[in-house]
């Protein structure tokens, strides 16, 4: 019987649906070892041995690790595929698969959640309430301000409305934008100079590829205008994190929310834990109690369908394999 290693943490339970998905399938359940190190690339391989398809968090699958293992697919809770190598994993015939459509809603509201509490100053007014010293000082109100969206795809879109709703004025860049949905909507797609020279609050809601790595350095920071926000609830690799704390501390940016940041769990020495205008959560925006049951039934539903000779076309990363591809 085909083995399915389900390693992200809320997957070892020993009921739940998703595991009659993979169960009635004709799959076994199995986990890592406990207390495994699979950020360590040799444990990775280990715990992959006898592997036919893995249920995956956020461990690295590199060339080597693919090469050492014989993988039919990967599929990922959640939609970030930055830690797998997906072309050579398409070399080797293995079919990369997300659960898109099951996350959007809870990255918006934790992308608002930490655009009001940056704007509304909860990091140091929580603070000063523990501590006595009430400054109760004036900050700027966020209705009728511009926010910029980099990247209008299913949580940028999902972040329009929400957006619309507290009075901000929605601008996009993103080179893939659907137009129709832009225009009918009332977002006006403009170039990423323009997005950041216009908006006081600059939100990220794209993939964290080769390319778009640093997007945020000293070069964009100084494009966006003095007293600005940056939000980020997409990847770590998207922002230059010393120049992000350099715009921080001079006051050129306002204040920051961060989810997600270049070394997860954030270092205990970084100097984004200085500063009270940083509003920070443990990479969790994606995470609602709906969207993990979602995502769990899913990424298992994913799997059977491919053992059962379906294509689950949403959420194939490598469509290419399409048509070739067996278990
Ligand atoms: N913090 C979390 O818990 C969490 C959860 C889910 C997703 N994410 C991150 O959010 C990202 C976006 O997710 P999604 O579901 O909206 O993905 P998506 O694929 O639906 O949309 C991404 C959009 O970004 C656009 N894009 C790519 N490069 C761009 C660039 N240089 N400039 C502007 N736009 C660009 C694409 O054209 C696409 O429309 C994911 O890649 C993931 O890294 C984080």
């Amino acid at each position: 019987m085909p083995r399915v290693l389900a390693v992200t943490p809320y997957l070892r339970v020993t009921s739940h649906p998703y595991r009659d998905v993979l169960e009635s399938a004709g799959l076994e359940v199995v986990f890592p070892a406990e207390g495994a190190n699979l950020a360590d690339p040799a444990v990775l391989i280990g715990q992959l041995h006898g592997i036919d398809a893995v249920i995956a968090s956020t461990e690295r699958y590199t060339p080597e690790v693919l090469a050492a293992s014989r993988l039919r697919v990967i599929s990922r809770t959640g939609v970030g595929y930055d830690a797998i190598d997906v072309p050579a994993a398409t070399r080797r015939g293995v079919v990369v698969v997300i659960t898109a459509g099951t996350n959007h809603h809870s990255v918006a509201e934790s992308a608002i959640a930490l655009l009001l509490g940056v704007y509304r100053g909860l990091p140091w007014r929580h603070y000063e309430v523990h501590t006595g010293r009430w400054t109760r000082r004036a900050l700027p109100r966020l209705m009728g301000k511009t926010i910029g969206l980099v990247g209008l795809g299913r949580i940028g879109r999902a972040m329009v409305p929400r957006c619309q709703g507290l009075g901000l004025k929605v601008i996009a860049h993103d080179p893939l934008a659907d137009a129709a949905f832009a225009a009918s909507s009332g977002v006006r797609l403009c170039s990423l100079d323009e997005l950041l020279a216009e908006a006081d609050v600059v939100s990220l809601h794209l993939p964290a590829c080769a390319e778009n790595v640093d997007l945020i350095n000293a070069r964009t920071l100084g494009r966006m205008k003095r007293g600005s926000v940056l939000i980020n609830t997409s990847r770590g690799a998207l922002v230059d994190e010393d120049a992000l704390v350099d715009a921080l501390r001079s006051g050129h940016l306002m204040a920051a929310g961060l989810d997600v940041f270049k070394i997860e769990p954030l270092p205990l020495d970084s100097p984004l834990l200085k500063l009270d205008n940083v509003l920070m959560l443990p990479h969790i925006a994606g995470l609602d109690q709906e969207s993990q049951e979602a995502t769990a039934i899913l990424a298992a539903q994913s799997i059977a369908d491919l053992y059962q000779g379906r294509w689950p076309s949403e959420c194939v990363v490598n469509g290419q394999l399409r048509g070739e591809w067996r278990w």
